[in-house]
Order: structure tokens, then C-alpha cells, then sequence
């Protein structure tokens, strides 16, 4: 089986341009994986390495576009620390991205950034919201009309446990799996939800099937077990890169880990025709936005 990861030997956030064959890999869905990347956590922020600072309820701590900070514990002293240390990650993040995909950066528009302090093995989620279930991201609530979804990922665990991940098979068979037993889409229906505020925005045909997608990878138990995968113990101290609307991936175990997503439009992607977009709609047929 050819390895859904490419290993880069990258040291700095102020990297280089990626090489074709990087960008190729990672526009393919493959994941980018810096073992060699590094996010430094600075002193006063190693005592921030606990579940304790999340607020009662909140499963991670995010930092808003705006600056705001939600899910985080502690007085103001303590959320400035969190603070800070996730907005270094995202300034380093795009920094990062900047200097690989230097066509991708006036594009970008920059998402919310996370710490993910809990434990993965211990979360009790439902099917749908379990992520260490093989699926590709898709938000129910927030259409995208095929814009993607780049995300950064690093591992600060301080005691040397890997976030361990599995990869699953290329989009492209993914969809060939699962469209034929996909619902069909509705316009009445999503112009539904939108009126009752479901959706932040009318539901397209591309967000209605990547969300099939989403949902019927995660509900079945035998694809989960069977399909094509490779187990990534991704160490602390490593940083990966991936669109996660097109990598099919789970997480298996790990905890305390940075995030920062990246969406970008289709049309300024390197190749167009390797979304997941361009492939649903050749797929199907039709025009999906
Ligand atoms: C996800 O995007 O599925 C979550 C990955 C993780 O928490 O490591
Ligand atoms: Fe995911």
C-alpha cells in the first residue's frame, strides 16, 4: 500500500517553499508530517499542560479569529498564559504555511485555533461526534460550498506519548464506497434547516454529501475495521499538516495538542481538479455548488 504520510526533514516554521512534489502529495490528501517541527512551549506555560484549565463542560480551548478565548479555566493571569501560547502556535502555524504554499497565503482565511488538553482514550462521545472513527471533517452547521479546510497539527505532550492516528484510503475511493448509498439531496430540506438556524448558511449539494460521507464512514463498524489504513504515532515535538476534508483519519490516543485550521477557496489551490469538490462532482456528474 503506497503511505498516505510524507515524511519532511523541515526544522523551521520559516521553512521553504514546498517542492511539487510536496504540494502534489498534499492537494492528493496525503498528510505532510515534520518530524523534526518543534512548537517550544515556553516555561510559564508547561503548568498549562493539565485537563484543569478547560472550564467545567468544555472539551477544548479556542482562540477565536477576534482574539477571544472560550473553554478555558483559571483567572485572568492563567487564560493570558493559555492565551498566548495558542496564539503563538497560530502565528507560527501560518507562518509556517505562508512559507510552504506561498500561493495559498493572501488566500487564506484564518479559522479559530485549539488546545486539546483532554485525553483521547477516556472521551465518551456519541458515533457521530467520535473522531477516533476513520471519517473526513465536514461541519454540520457551518456550509462551505467546497472551500478546504488546511489544518496544522502539534503534539506538546510533555510526557513523550505520540498522538497515534490512523489514515484511511484516498478521498476518491472513499466517495466511490459511500455516494451510492448516500441520501440524496434536498434543496427544500437545507433551505429548512437554514430558516430554523440548523445552518449558518444554505446547505449545498457538496456540504449535504461530504457530510453523508462524514456520517456513514463513522457509523460502519466493519469499513472502520476493514478498509485500507495506516497506523501514525505522530511524537511530541512533530508537527503534521493535512486537508482534512479530503484525508480520511481517526484519532486513536494521545493528548495535549495544538490545532489551527486554515480554510482556502478551491480555485487557489495549486490543482483545482484534485479537491474534494472537483472529485464529487465528476463523480456524480453535476455541478455540486
Ligand atoms: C480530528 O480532526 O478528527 C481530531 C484529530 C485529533 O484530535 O487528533
Ligand atoms: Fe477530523
Amino acid at each position: 500500500m503506497e503511505s498516505l504520510l510524507l515524511l519532511l526533514e523541515l526544522a523551521s516554521w520559516s521553512g521553504a517553499a514546498a517542492q511539487e512534489a510536496w504540494i502534489a502529495a498534499l492537494e492528493g490528501g496525503k498528510v505532510l508530517f515534520f518530524p523534526k517541527l518543534a512548537f517550544e512551549l515556553k516555561e510559564a506555560e508547561l503548568p498549562m499542560l493539565t485537563p484543569a484549565v478547560l472550564a467545567e463542560g468544555s472539551r477544548n480551548i479556542s482562540l477565536g479569529a477576534d482574539g477571544a478565548l472560550k473553554g478555558a479555566a483559571g483567572d485572568a493571569a492563567t487564560q493570558a498564559v493559555v492565551g498566548g501560547m495558542i496564539g503563538r502556535f497560530r502565528e507560527q502555524s501560518q507562518q509556517l504555511i505562508h512559507s510552504l504554499l506561498p500561493q495559498y497565503a493572501p488566500h487564506l482565511r484564518v479559522a479559530p485555533t485549539s488546545f486539546r488538553p483532554m485525553q483521547v482514550e477516556t472521551r465518551s462521545q456519541s458515533w457521530r461526534a467520535d473522531d477516533r472513527r476513520l471519517h473526513v471533517d465536514a461541519f454540520p452547521s457551518r456550509p462551505n460550498r467546497g472551500e478546504r479546510i488546511l489544518r496544522v497539527f502539534a503534539n506538546v505532550n510533555p510526557e513523550g506519548v505520540p498522538r497515534t492516528w490512523r489514515l484511511g484510503e484516498p478521498f476518491e475511493q472513499v466517495a466511490r464506497h459511500f455516494l451510492p448509498r448516500a441520501k440524496p439531496y434536498r434543496p427544500w430540506q437545507a433551505k429548512a434547516l437554514n430558516a430554523v438556524g440548523v445552518t449558518k448558511s444554505l446547505r449545498s449539494e457538496y456540504d449535504h454529501l461530504m457530510l453523508q460521507l462524514h456520517d456513514a464512514m463513522k457509523a460502519d463498524a466493519g469499513y472502520q475495521q476493514g478498509a485500507q489504513q495506516q497506523v501514525v504515532p505522530f511524537p511530541p515535538g512533530s508537527v503534521w499538516i493535512c486537508f482534512s476534508d479530503q484525508a480520511a483519519h481517526a484519532v486513536q490516543s494521545g493528548q495535549y495538542m495544538l490545532e489551527q485550521t486554515l480554510h482556502l477557496p478551491v480555485a487557489k489551490q495549486y490543482n483545482p481538479e484534485s479537491s474534494p469538490l472537483a472529485i464529487l462532482s465528476r463523480l456524480t456528474g453535476r455541478p455540486l455548488v
